[in-house]
């Protein structure tokens, strides 16, 4: 990883939770229209962003009065398609910006997403990024034969066990065994094709993979647990990390404490960048920003809110108390198998665990937090630029930033195609934009 700040857009809410209304948002087309996404890409690989994120969740939110309703009224982290099929007509329009793709090592395969990722890795030229996720929801694991979801640490082991399996097979054809000899009729050395015969405590695969090396040879790999369990797995493999953006002092923890495990796995800190999720509205004035915010604050429905932050949580929050002890609270979504993070790992952390909030302060720090608005950068390009280049520096200058939750699809992200990134690359903080690189080597200038 360089010093230079790299830029991903996340593109796994550009529809939901109400983006699908607000003015700028699929005018003329509706979700999830192919058209809508070449745009971008070809606009966002403009401006030199290096990622396009897709992040994943299979199973409609139901954890919020134990029903979909609410989700489905409000298309709350719904509908949302599986996006390879998307990225590989994206990558025909465009030739240098990544495509990070997200699929749980909890319920998947490692031999169907090996053998996938490697086709797409050849789709894509090499710009594919793999971000191999734990899922942390009751919803998606209902979907795939469990009726609640594995125990938290066995979950990190499997998907340990799951990059395991995936690069032993990604590796299990040599870059050189394709040989294609015309006049004899061979077409690649058997004595480099070669079986790995994994048998594990979750997956047994025999190998090798039944297709040839991709550009990369292997997809660029992302991890973005953010529990101590979830760093150590990202230490084990991850060339890249995607962490929460809802104070400094905790990301400069995130990154004190991935540099430590890093170093325990013989690993090089300077090498794994972490791209800081981070909600961003650019306008031509302070006011105009602002104006666009506030409008969308109006949007925002309790039911709503409680279905996200429940899904999210594993824990049903129709049924508070009056007043809660967060201590209390974070044990009950514990003993659920769900993330201790979250919204209310941030309110532990903020206030302590003994600390009572009363429900109706809950929700609505819960609506800041469904919305991401808790830790929005609002303003003109210099104002922003300015706190993302205080913020680079203070993270220790390795990674960058994933713009996430645009008020509008595509409008909020042509806005920071359009004032940001130029002003970013005007003050020399953007690497030079390179051309027909893989996604690896562009990461790395
Ligand atoms: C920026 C970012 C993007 C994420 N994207 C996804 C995703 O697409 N799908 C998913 O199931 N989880 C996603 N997660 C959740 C993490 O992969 C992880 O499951 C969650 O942080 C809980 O892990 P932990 O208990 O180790 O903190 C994301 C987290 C972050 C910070």
């Amino acid at each position: 990883m360089s010093g230079s700040m790299h830029l991903a857009f996340d593109l796994s809410f550009s529809h939901t939770e109400g983006r699908w209304a607000r003015p700028g948002s699929w005018a003329g087309t509706s979700f999830p229209d192919v058209r809508v996404f070449q745009e971008l890409a070809m606009t966002a690989e403009r401006a030199g962003i290096d990622l396009l994120f897709f992040g994943d969740g299979s199973g409609i939110p139901d954890t919020w009065r134990g029903s979909i309703d609410s989700a489905v009224e409000w298309g709350i982290q719904w509908p949302r398609q599986d996006m390879s099929p998307f990225i590989a007509s994206m990558a025909a329009v465009t030739k240098n910006i990544g495509f990070g793709l997200t699929y749980s090592s909890t319920f998947m395969h490692p031999f169907y997403v090996a053998r996938l990722l490697n086709s797409l890795d050849h789709v894509t030229s090499g710009r594919l990024a793999f971000n191999v996720v734990a899922s942390s929801r009751s919803a998606d694991a209902n979907n795939y034969g469990f009726d609640q979801l594995m125990e938290h640490a066995k979950r990190y082991e499997r998907m340990e066990e799951f990059v395991e399996v995936c690069q032993a097979l990604w590796d299990s054809v040599e870059p050189d065994a394709i040989i294609t000899d015309r006049e004899t009729g061979r077409f690649a050395d058997p004595a480099k094709v070669h079986p790995i015969n994994h048998d594990g405590e979750f997956f047994k695969v025999k190998g090798p993979l039944s297709s040839v090396p991709s550009p990369q040879g292997r997809p660029v790999l992302i991890q973005a647990g953010n529990s101590p369990r979830g760093i150590a797995a990202s230490a084990k493999f991850a060339d890249l990390v995607f962490g929460a953006g809802s104070s400094v002092a905790s990301q400069q923890r995130h990154r004190e404490q991935l540099d430590a495990a890093l170093v325990e796995e013989g690993r090089n800190p300077a090498d794994v960048g972490i791209l800081w999720s981070t909600q961003a509205v650019v306008g031509r004035s302070d006011d105009e920003a602002r104006a666009r915010l506030a409008e969308t604050l109006e949007f925002w429905d309790e039911e709503a809110v409680g279905a996200y932050l429940s899904h999210n949580s594993g824990y049903d929050f129709s049924d508070l108390p009056d007043t809660i002890v967060l201590g209390e609270l974070g044990e009950l979504i514990r003993a659920q198998q769900a993330s201790p993070g979250g919204l209310v790992g941030s309110l532990i952390e903020e206030f302590g665990p003994d600390h009572g909030i009363s429900r109706d302060e809950f929700f609505e720090r819960g609506w800041r937090h469904a919305t991401h608005f808790d830790h929005v950068l609002c303003g003109t390009a210099e104002s922003v630029a300015d706190s993302l280049e205080e913020n680079f520096e203070a993270t220790g200058s390795r990674g960058g930033f994933m713009f996430s939750s645009p008020l509008s699809m595509p409008g909020g992200y042509a806005d920071i195609a359009e004032l940001l990134t130029p002003e970013l690359r005007r003050r020399g903080l953007l690497a030079p934009q390179q051309e027909n690189s893989t996604l690896r080597e562009s990461l790395r200038s």
